[in-house]
């Protein structure tokens, strides 16, 4: 593959996971709506019909390992492009973010690795997968009754008081790593989105500086919407937390 083939690579996937992480950002601030919201969501999206779920979760996982293995070459082959002996190999221009891609992107494959065993399988709180709570009828976007209706039960996973409890102040550690790990895909991504769009062929200067300011705009809010419910959850602040505090196990799963 050519260089330039290689960055159409890490653009293209890069693309991918930005598209995931901004829905993804804007589904989790629902945390800040009744817990209706997320727990009908949840539901909608682990019962997409034609196993749907797992197309996306295999793109997904396609994309990542793209984006890792073409950095990986991108690596060796500067690395053979670059002359030997010099005593001085910093880059003139680079910024702080462009520097330290490969490892905001390392630190961010083990925060991913976490956040599944966190959330999706739940080996980190074997006690989160017996939560479970009744959709209590607030009118959501989601509808779900629809889908329960076939189930003949209307307990969903408990996907608010999942997250209320990750993120409680017991727990403060966990909240701090995922701001941490929230900085630096902030990081990763003022420079990655700008790269992209610059692989993509738009590196005319006025663009060049808009598109800058475009990535860098998108990459704060999505550490803002990202960061705010962890740090919602340490200060206590979610709106329903109260009522989940010491409710483990307050339904029992189906
Ligand atoms: C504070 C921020 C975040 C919160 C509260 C959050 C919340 C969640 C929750 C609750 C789930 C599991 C949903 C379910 O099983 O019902 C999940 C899954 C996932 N999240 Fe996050 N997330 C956050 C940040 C991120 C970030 C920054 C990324 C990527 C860089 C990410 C990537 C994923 C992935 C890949 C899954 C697995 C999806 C699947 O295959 O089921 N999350 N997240």
């Amino acid at each position: 593959m050519t260089s330039l083939g290689k960055k159409y690579v890490m653009a293209v996937t890069g693309l991918i996971l930005v598209g995931f992480v901004i829905g993804h950002m804007i589904g989790n601030l629902q945390m800040f709506l009744h817990p209706d919201w997320i727990n009908a969501y949840a539901y909608k999206l682990q019962n997409l019909p034609y196993g749907l779920l797992w197309v996306v979760r295999l793109v997904l996982f396609a994309a990542v390992v793209a984006h890792i293995v073409t950095a990986l070459l991108l690596v060796i082959e500067n690395r053979r492009a670059r002359p030997r002996g010099y005593s001085v190999d910093k880059p003139i221009q680079a910024t702080f973010a462009s520097r330290t891609m490969r490892y905001s992107g390392v630190i961010l494959l083990a925060f991913i690795v976490f956040h599944i065993l966190h959330f999706t399988t739940q080996h980190v709180h074997p006690e989160f997968r017996d939560l479970y709570r009744p959709l209590e009828g607030v009118q959501t976007m989601h509808g779900a009754y629809d889908l329960l209706e076939a189930t003949g039960k209307n307990n969903v996973h408990d996907v608010y008081s999942m997250v209320a409890i990750g993120f409680s102040p017991q727990y403060w550690y966990v909240s701090l790593f995922y701001v941490i790990a929230m900085g630096l895909l902030f990081l990763h991504l003022s420079h990655g989105i700008s790269s992209m769009f610059q692989s993509i062929g738009l590196r005319n200067h006025t663009w060049r500086v808009r598109l800058d300011r475009a990535a860098l705009v998108i990459s704060i809010a999505l550490f803002i919407g990202f960061a705010s419910i962890p740090v919602a959850g340490l200060l206590g602040i979610l709106p329903y937390q109260d009522m989940v505090q010491g409710a483990h196990h307050m339904h029992p799963a189906p």
